[in-house]
């Protein structure tokens, strides 16, 4: 089944406004420095591969330093089994993911962890010296891995970077690629990439020439106005790949995570307060202290994470008064245990003035994880010849409708290996980049937060048809464009045509399904166990209902 459908407003492009002034090579570019572009980059550089690593910011700016939870992996043979792991990810998935890449997952999560361990990365362990295994929502058994109590991700990503600077790695900090390049068959020829300088300025353009391109930006969830994201994740990736051409899946499931630390007025990143810590015996009460998913999922407060959003945001609607705005974790049970496993998430929440140690956290809510992406292997590959996609930016068919608790750092770890022994086979050959395709037009960055409100108002854990025709009009709205001179006019750009995609799709999708639950179709529907499947072709869009392990990309 295809439709075509009004171009999105960004479609169009014209020209980039600033030409490219300095040219240079490598084998592979890497766009990202989270767990899956930093595993992709050094396998790669380790294979030989002569490796250019760009981040926006800086090593360990990204989304992976901020997971807490940790990584998902059968670690413990006489307690768990792939099969469990595998079920768990696919209730979790709610009917979209695909079988077969969740099992290359499970089979290959112990041996990444391993890898890691190899590296010089010192996960949690208990009295004997066996790793301490966690547990989170949606998992029948304790199979998390973490570090630091919940520093987990910090954990990962000081590794890997050690291990990136180790083994020589170029990384060009502080710059954004602004768009692939082709050559005159299709294939990847290069990308684009401004330096910014200290105040955000874009200093130069660099045509950098390059058949193999991975990109791994992780996610969007700056879209929203209150998320667990850094500032960094603005959908970049995503939005470049698109306009390269590559087909688009699953956008619509943004996963909400249910417990981000509530604070009055507050925008943008908020602190998240794990699900390892529900594991740990915390439960979720109203104002009046009744339990909230008392009756709503057999697992009750350990149910998965779509499931525990959406029992929130229902609860919040039927607040005394109209709408209110969050609700408690209660870890008050877990006692003074609570410094030494959680240290990070006692500390922030004692600076803002609540001790998790003798008082219930207020908690809502908040954009976390895109499911979908770039449609992907679990391999890289995507439909654009060279154009790999790797990590959260990818939609690799692993998290369906919904992601299960710590598969992510996960996946961007088994998957990153898998990238870079394709990257260590013979690279596609390209031509030299045609520089009339190189396109960007950019909006103002006031955009953002006007669009980031809309995609919170009708877009968020709860929608409805009304709702997402309002945020249509609003995210194709036309924006007059604007020349290139900032990083924030790049974001803001990103940002809205990652908006577009996602309501485009949020509001093709009627029923509710994982994280994309609408009020005005309430229940999955059979026939809607469909990928949809987002292309630009240069000159028209076109939406397709794919099959749920189809072949195709
Ligand atoms: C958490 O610790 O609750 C988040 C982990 C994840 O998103 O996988």
């Amino acid at each position: 089944m295809n439709q075509q459908i009004a171009p999105p407003v960004l479609a169009p492009l014209p020209r980039l406004p600033a030409s490219p002034t300095l040219e240079s090579s490598a084998e592979v570019v890497v766009i990202g420095s989270g767990a899956a572009g930093a595993t992709a980059a050094l396998g790669a550089a380790r294979a030989g591969r002569d490796v250019l690593v760009v981040t926006k910011s800086g090593l360990g700016a990204g989304s992976t330093t901020w997971a807490q939870g940790g990584l998902a992996a059968v670690l413990d043979a006489t307690d768990d089994s792939w099969d469990e792991h595998i079920a768990d990810t696919l209730t979790a998935g709610a009917g979209l993911s695909d079988r077969t890449v969740v099992e290359q997952l499970v089979r290959q999560a112990p041996e990444a962890v391993q890898a890691l361990i190899d590296l010089g990365a010192e996960f949690d362990r208990d009295l004997g010296g066996r790793l301490a295994l966690a547990r989170e929502g949606g998992h029948h058994r304790s199979r998390i891995v973490h570090a630091g109590g919940d520093a987990t991700g910090a954990e990962v990503q000081r590794t890997l970077d050690g291990s990136l600077r180790a083994a020589g790695v170029v990384v060009r900090e502080r710059s954004i690629a602004l768009d692939v390049l082709h050559d005159d068959r299709g294939c990847v020829a290069g990308v684009l990439i401004a330096h910014v300088d200290n105040f955000g300025r874009i200093e130069d353009v660099a045509l950098v020439r390059s058949s193999a391109v991975v990109v791994a930006t992780g996610g969007l969830g700056q879209a929203y106005a209150v998320t667990t994201n850094p500032a960094q994740s603005t959908g970049d990736g995503l939005a470049l790949a698109w306009r390269a051409g590559a087909a688009v899946a699953d956008v619509e499931f943004v996963q909400f995570h249910p417990t981000a630390f509530w604070q009055p007025q507050s925008s943008g990143q908020q602190l998240l307060v794990s699900e390892a810590v529900r594991g740990e015996g915390a439960t979720l009460i109203d104002g009046a202290g009744g339990s909230v998913m008392r009756g709503v999922h057999p697992l009750g407060d350990l149910a998965p994470r779509d499931v525990v959003a959406t029992a929130i945001a229902l609860r919040l609607r039927e607040a005394p008064g109209g709408i209110g705005d969050h609700v408690f974790l209660d870890a008050t049970s877990i006692g003074p245990a609570m410094v030494d496993r959680f240290p990070t998430i006692v500390a922030r929440c004692r600076a803002a003035g609540i001790d998790p140690v003798t008082e219930p956290i207020p908690v809502a809510p908040a954009a976390h994880f895109a499911c979908g992406g770039v449609r992907a292997r679990l391999d890289g590959i995507t439909s654009v010849p060279g154009l790999f996609a790797v990590g959260e930016v990818a939609a690799t068919g692993v998290h369906g409708a919904n992601r299960l608790a710590s598969n992510g750092v996960t996946e961007g770890l088994v998957a990153g290996h898998m990238v870079a022994i394709a990257l260590t086979k013979t690279l596609p050959e390209s031509g030299p980049p045609v520089l009339g395709a190189a396109s960007l037009a950019v909006v103002d960055a006031k955009v953002r937060t006007d669009v980031a409100l809309a995609m919170s108002r009708w877009v968020g854990p709860l929608r409805d048809g009304d709702g997402l025709t309002a945020a249509s009009a609003h995210v194709r709205a036309p924006r007059p464009s604007t020349s290139l001179t900032s990083l924030a006019e790049v974001e803001a750009t990103n940002l809205l045509a990652v908006s577009e995609l996602i309501v485009h799709a949020a509001q093709r999708r009627e029923e509710s399904r994982g994280s994309h639950r609408r009020l005005d179709c309430t229940e999955p529907r059979d026939e809607w166990r469909k990928r949809i499947v987002q292309r630009w072709d240069g000159s028209a869009v076109t939406t397709s209902y794919e099959p749920v392990g189809g072949a195709g990309l």
